[in-house]
């Protein structure tokens, strides 16, 4: 609510507040514009080394690469606490879409470190919370979906968490949840169930059963489309009124960036709806990075959405649903919705979205992955055994380095680090290298830079060894 007679606004319109927000941006435009790609500082490789065993040893375990950012970037460029500079084209899995240190957004950020509160909940939100609701609740729905409701949490685990309690709460009596092959649906309890990773839940006591359906094959479309149907046929017939949903990525992110065309979803969509199955779209991964800001947009599916759940670039994640599955009081509460910082950075990178040209199969996001594209299969001409693919849709982009084996993908992975290109995988059979590059700051010049290290990287006789 904008008045004057709130000392909130007072305060953010006071002068002072606009000249320092001039001075940080100054600053922070300043010092990040010396950053350009190098390797690490000879001088720092022992503090940081140090740094990182004693980080293992407080975590438990190692991280995967050794990177310890030291605070500072510029779009695709980070700084790690060693000096070096490198391209970051994973950008913490899918979430820093808007660049590393973007000086527009931390513009707008200067409000919310204003604050009074780091962390809003459910007891006590700020208005910023309700405005974001109101944005994803429009957004979701340009195209036709119901959408009715849209609940703010912390992570996608958690969003998908709700997700599962809206349904089997709705669905009473249900107690088995229908999923893709090779689905990844996050790593709480239930969560990790679902996820078709048997090695995400060693130890832990399966509660809910789960029953997978195998995914499009593009190379048997008509074949794989009738066993998926069949399968969901037979297992709603063996467990009569069982299933609470369908959880499904529309693009299979973890698993190894799979997707399958509108047709397939269809009759999927279609078979459910007649089997009275629940259908959960989980756009944690996709949200935003197809050629809609919502990929059941993309493909149309906007009748069959019951649920969906985003996260990742959306800094804050939520669970959308029907007005018919709204779930009784006592069900959905948490501390921590988020963040101040991130619901204010939400709102920001929604407009960004929405007022720029990313979508349609035209806009930046389409011409991003094509780019990457056409290096990739020029890599491929030149040497068909060291990439394949390329895979993926707009900003979710992949390739298959080697043999695809694990091993080679982890090698490669390891060496475009070193080369200063941080990606990561995704999928087992085969692995693939994955990017979920910053589209929303991307340039072409970058692009060219990272396509660069990739090719020398691939064509390097040290991956022989
Ligand atoms: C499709 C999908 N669902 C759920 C999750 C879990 O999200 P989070 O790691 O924020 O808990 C992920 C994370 O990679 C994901 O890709």
């Amino acid at each position: 609510m904008d008045s004057e007679s709130l000392i909130a606004q007072q305060l953010l319109s006071d002068p002072r507040v606009a000249q320092a927000t001039e001075l940080l941006s100054a600053a922070l435009t300043e010092h990040s514009a010396k950053l350009s790609a190098r390797g690490p500082d000879a001088e720092l490789a022992e503090p940081y080394q140090k740094w990182l065993e004693v980080f293992a040893q407080l975590r438990g375990n190692a991280l995967f690469f050794p990177y310890l950012g030291s605070g500072v970037g510029q779009g695709a460029l980070v700084e790690l606490a060693d000096g070096s500079v490198k391209y970051d084209m994973i950008t913490g899995i899918g979430v820093h879409a808007m660049g590393h240190a973007n000086p527009e957004l931390v513009r707008e950020l200067v409000p919310a470190v204003l604050a009074d509160t780091v962390m809003q909940g459910n007891l006590q939100q700020n208005s910023e919370s309700l405005l974001l609701s109101k944005h994803l609740v429009t957004l979701a729905n340009q195209k036709g979906a119901s959408l009715d409701h849209c609940f703010l949490t912390s992570s996608g685990a958690m969003a998908n968490e709700n997700a599962f309690k809206i349904l089997f709460q709705h669905k009473a009596g249900s107690s088995r949840i229908l999923a893709f092959e090779n689905a990844f649906a996050g790593r709480t309890h239930l969560t990790g169930q679902v996820t078709d990773r048997p090695k995400n839940r060693v130890g832990q006591p399966l509660t809910v059963p789960v029953d997978y359906v195998p995914f499009y094959d593009a190379a048997r479309p008509e074949e794989s489309t009738q066993r998926t149907l069949q399968t969901v046929e037979n297992l709603v017939r063996r467990y009569p009124d069982a299933h609470s949903g369908f959880i499904m990525e529309l693009v299979q992110g973890e698993g190894g960036y799979y997707s399958a065309p509108r047709e397939f979803f269809v009759q999927l969509c279609q078979r459910l709806r007649g089997l009275e199955v629940p259908i959960f779209f989980d756009e944690i991964q996709t949200f935003g990075r197809t050629h809609a800001p919502f990929a059941f947009q993309m493909l149309e599916l906007d009748e069959f959405a019951d649920v969906v759940t985003i996260g990742k670039m959306s800094q804050i994640c939520a669970t959308f649903f029907r007005k018919e599955l709204n779930p009784k009081p006592g069900l959905l509460s948490q501390t921590f919705t988020s963040s101040t910082t991130a619901i204010v950075a939400a709102r920001w990178i929604l407009r960004k979205m929405i007022d720029g040209d990313y979508y349609g199969p035209d806009g930046r996001i389409a011409e991003i992955h094509q780019r990457f594209v056409a290096r990739f299969e020029a890599i491929h001409a030149q040497a068909p055994d060291r990439i394949s693919g390329p895979w993926g849709i707009g900003g979710m982009v992949a390739f298959t380095p080697l043999d695809g084996s694990p091993e080679a993908a982890k090698k490669v992975l390891h060496a475009l680090y070193e080369a200063g290109v941080i990606a990561f995988v995704a999928g087992a059979g085969p692995a693939r290298v994955r990017f979920l590059p910053p589209f929303l700051s991307l340039t072409d010049d970058e692009i060219e830079s990272v396509c660069d290290i990739v090719e020398r990287v691939l064509l390097s006789d040290a991956l022989d060894q």
